[in-house]
């Protein structure tokens, strides 16, 4: 397999995680490069399910090596117990999983600001998973954030915390708000620093050296190009590059040794948390709830869910360079009569077929719709294309030339197994 960027293509938990999960069999290595634990990739393995939130998919197949990059937001504390859970089901993670030097940490102080915040927007929250990402990405680019690196040098670190426990309690007091005890920071994280050096190192140059070999590089988006700082319905975003280009900055792998782009994308649409969402629909979202789906992976709220959209697809098409395609959840539509796609969208008079900048413009985006027959039979047992309904098989080639890239998965549950590739 070549080097392979996957991104999700709509507003995260597209099913990511199964199709890594499926790819990593081809992969030597999978490559975690922007977002923290507020990610959750789902894969099941037989009947047991797993989820992921800091450590990359691939690790649940032996052999296979798993890189947090630089790029990743790591909460260390967290870290761990993921680390922990994994070791508890007996997955291997010893000599095959590396923890970037460079990533920065997030601290106590940052969940705390990132729910102080919420309260405070009020009904224009943002709807975040209080992970604290938002703020430990904003230390990032204020030059005052603590990495790894920090983390495995006792002094040093303990200096660099003196000092930022001291600021954000300040912030936190003007808040309202608890401040946070030194010692009891201190001794938490450094605890977890002494149970992650051995997984520390210079991912760079691990991945540099992987690209010399040969070896096929996945690398693992999280959340999905509608949530990416720059491309996304700002601010109702995450705070990293969801989009391919945070694969390069995110792994310090240059984007010339990039061979393809995969876009993993629902058959119909869900986003959680707050921000324009143009194709949501009550029945959709009824029917699948109904079903006991799409519930969140990371916090367990109701996500909303809508008809696909085209033109959102499309722009992800644009902005990622999506080669291919993986279209999840296509069971999810089993049972409709009729199935609708949005084609453009419609302010008044004004009609888009992109999506708006003014995030004022495209929260009144009304739909246009085309409509498709459904196929009204049970997909979850086909594993060929050419088995799958009639019906079935126009939708996908129907969305996938909207959004301008060539099909090759179709996911039509959540095992392994039920994967056809084209
Ligand atoms: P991710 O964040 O993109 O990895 O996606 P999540 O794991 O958060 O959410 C996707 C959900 O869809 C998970 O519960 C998966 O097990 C499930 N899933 C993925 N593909 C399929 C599929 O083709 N059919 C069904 N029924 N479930 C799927
Ligand atoms: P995966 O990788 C879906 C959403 C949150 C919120 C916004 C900002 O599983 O697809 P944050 O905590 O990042 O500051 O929240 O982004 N969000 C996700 N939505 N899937 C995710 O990850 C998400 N990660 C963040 O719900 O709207
Ligand atoms: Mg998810």
């Amino acid at each position: 397999m070549a080097n392979t960027i996957l991104v999700g293509a709509q507003w995260g938990d597209e099913g990511k995680g199964k199709i890594i999960d499926v790819l990593t069999e081809q992969a030597d290595i999978v490559v975690r490069t922007q977002g923290g634990n507020n990610a959750g990739h789902t894969v099941f393995i037989g009947e047991k399910k797993y989820v992921l939130h800091l450590i990359p998919s691939g690790i649940l197949r032996k052999s296979k090596k798993c890189v947090i990059g630089n790029g990743v937001v790591v909460d260390p504390v967290s870290l761990v117990g993921e680390i922990e859970g994994l070791r508890k089901l007996k997955i291997h993670v010893d000599g095959n999983l590396f923890l970037s030097e460079t990533a920065h940490l997030v601290f106590p102080y940052h969940r705390e600001l990132d729910e102080q915040r919420e309260i405070l927007k009020g009904k224009n929250k943002i709807g975040t998973t209080k992970r604290g990402i938002g703020p430990a990405y904003g230390d990032k680019a204020a030059r005052t954030g603590l990495r790894v690196i920090d983390l495995i040098h006792p002094e040093r670190f303990k200096e660099k915390l003196q000092f930022k426990i001291k600021e954000n309690n300040e912030i936190l007091k003007a808040f309202g708000a608890k401040p946070l005890s030194f010692r009891k920071v201190h001794d938490e994280y450094r605890a977890a620093g002494d149970y992650l050096k051995s997984f520390v190192t210079n991912t760079v140059v691990l991945l540099h050296q992987a690209c010399r070999r040969g070896d096929s590089i996945l690398f693992e988006g999280a959340q999905g190009t509608f949530l990416d700082i720059d491309h996304g319905t700002y601010p109702f975003v995450t705070s990293s590059n969801t989009t391919a280009g945070g694969a390069c900055t995110g792994s310090g792998v240059a984007p010339h040794l990039m061979d393809t782009v995969l876009g993993v994308m629902k058959a119909y649409t869900t986003r959680v948390g707050e921000g324009p969402l143009p194709t949501e629909s009550a029945e959709i979202a009824d029917m699948l709830h109904a079903m006991g789906r799409e519930f969140g992976s990371t916090t367990g709220r109701a996500r909303r869910c809508g008809w696909f959209d085209s033109v959102a697809t499309r722009h992800a098409q644009m902005v990622n360079g999506i080669d291919e395609l993986a279209v999840t959840n296509v069971d999810g539509l089993d049972s409709l009569d009729v199935i609708r796609v949005c084609i453009g969208y419609r302010v008044g008079s004004t009609k888009y077929d992109y999506v708006p900048n003014d995030i004022e413009a495209f929260q009144q985006c009304v739909p246009v719709y085309a409509e498709f027959p459904g196929w009204k039979t049970e997909t979850h047992k086909v594993r060929q294309w050419k088995k799958l309904p009639a019906n079935c098989r126009s939708y996908l080639r129907a969305i996938a030339e909207l959004t301008d890239a060539k099909l090759s998965i179709v996911s039509v549950g959540p095992s392994r197994a039920q994967t056809i590739f084209l």
